[in-house]
């Protein structure tokens, strides 16, 4: 029977980097990924460029139960350390905007650099490897596996989250911390695009593609950044980031002239353009289509010159507090990152190993901590699989 120091259940972004670290420790590490490939959300990421860490990281980034969670990881794995081993690859790259860094070239590089790392370690990569059985051997654990038996004296999960199921996610590192009696708090998805139904759907039928900045606010928390409207309901960065913290029922209210304000805007255009109407003056500051809909269904549309000021006051109030009811989000399908998992007060936030079974570890999205979007959640991975790596 094979046996190895550490196994690692999982091929993507923290598995690999955690293999990789454990691997420079002398450990013999083994990495089991029941894909065909490692690291296949690492290859769509970022439309395909990886935004493989965010500049501005910080925990306040991050959603979980317990927002200390992440810092003492965050803190001993940074962007810059991530940023050196990029650039030791030669990999170009270029900040977009906020500290997000992007390959210029591809995802794939990212996703080279880390089996080249793994390989330099003397890191044994499995792909195509199925799980069977897996149970407590001592102080260690004994798998069966498609590929034979192997034993293994600390054991990493590192399976992910449950974000696009055509790509490998699996509940597995859920159902496998229940088992050994973690809490598991619920998970559902995030930075997900949300649907829209019956008059709400209505009133923007026939303006998908249109893109806007807004603010979106919800429960507290504001982002701002563009919305996109699509056929099902609205997406862009800012519905991404938002639908981290909507459920079903929740407030969400878009202020559609963030820049701007827009009493100020409205009595300006009624002296200059008195005979104007509305509709055709508000797509100065909005997406044209989207004026003309807002002044079919929101706003009674006249010339200029017979709104009341108290008319003037409500269109802007409307503008600016543009309340949008959701129905629900696109789901699992399309959503980059799933919400709860493992919860952390059964882990260490040094190690991340379990609090109940010795030489039991969780990293990366499989626990309940969760970026916003912006190359965060990468960070998380690297620096859950770094502390690990470092331990394990
Ligand atoms: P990850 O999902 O990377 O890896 C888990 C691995 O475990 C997978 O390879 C899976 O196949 C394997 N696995 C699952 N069950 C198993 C089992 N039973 N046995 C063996 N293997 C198993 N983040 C970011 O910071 N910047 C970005 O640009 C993007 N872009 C992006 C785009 C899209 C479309 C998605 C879906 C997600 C992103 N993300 C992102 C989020 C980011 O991809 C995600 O948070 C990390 O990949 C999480 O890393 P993990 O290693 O935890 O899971």
């Amino acid at each position: 029977m094979d046996s190895c120091d550490i196994v690692v259940i999982g091929g993507g972004a923290a598995g690999l980097m955690c293999a990789a670290t454990a691997g420079q420790r002398g450990r013999r590490v083994r990495v089991l990924e029941h894909a065909n490939r490692v690291g296949k959300k690492i290859l769509m990421s970022g439309g395909g460029r990886c935004n493989f860490t965010n500049l501005g990281t910080t925990p306040a980034n991050f959603i979980s139960a317990n927002p200390h969670y992440c810092k003492s990881a965050l803190a001993r794995y940074t962007p810059a350390d991530f940023v050196a081993l990029v650039e030791r690859h030669g990999i170009a790259y270029h900040e977009k905007e906020r500290g997000q860094l992007f390959c210029d070239v591809s995802s794939k590089q990212i996703v080279a650099l880390l089996v080249d790392e793994c390989r330099a370690a003397g890191v044994r990569i499995d792909t195509g490897c199925t799980i069977e059985n897996l149970e407590r051997d001592g102080d260690g654990f004994r798998l069966t596996t498609s590929l034979g038996a192997m034993t293994a004296r600390s054991l990493v999960v590192a399976s992910g989250g449950l974000s696009i199921p055509s790509m490998g996610a699996s509940s597995f590192g859920h159902t496998l911390a229940k088992r050994f009696g973690h809490t598991v708090l619920p998970t559902r998805a995030g930075l997900v695009p949300l649907t829209l139904s019956g008059r709400h759907q209505d009133e923007l039928a026939g303006l998908s593609g249109i893109a806007l900045p807004v603010s979106a606010r919800c429960n507290g928390v504001r982002f701002d950044a563009d919305m996109l409207i699509t056929h099902r309901g609205v997406s862009g960065p800012a519905i991404l980031q938002i639908s981290s913290y909507w459920q079903p029922g929740d407030d969400l209210r878009l202020d559609l002239l963030p820049d701007r304000d827009a009493l100020a805007f409205l009595e300006e255009l009624r002296v200059a353009h008195p005979a104007a109407e509305l509709r055709n003056l508000l797509a100065e500051a909005l997406p044209r289509r989207l004026a003309q809909r807002l002044c079919e269904t929101r706003f009674a549309n006249k010339p200029m010159r017979q709104y009341t000021p108290r008319e003037l006051k409500a269109i802007a109030a409307g503008l600016h507090d543009f309340a949008l009811v959701a129905s629900g989000t696109e789901g699992y399908r399309t959503a980059e990152v799933t919400l709860g998992g493992v919860d952390t007060n059964t882990l260490s936030s040094s190690t991340m190993a379990s609090r109940h079974v010795p030489n039991l570890y969780f990293i990366g999205e499989v626990v309940d901590v969760t970026g916003h979007l912006g190359g965060y959640n990468f960070q998380w991975a690297w620096a859950s699989g770094h502390a690990a790596g470092l331990a394990a």
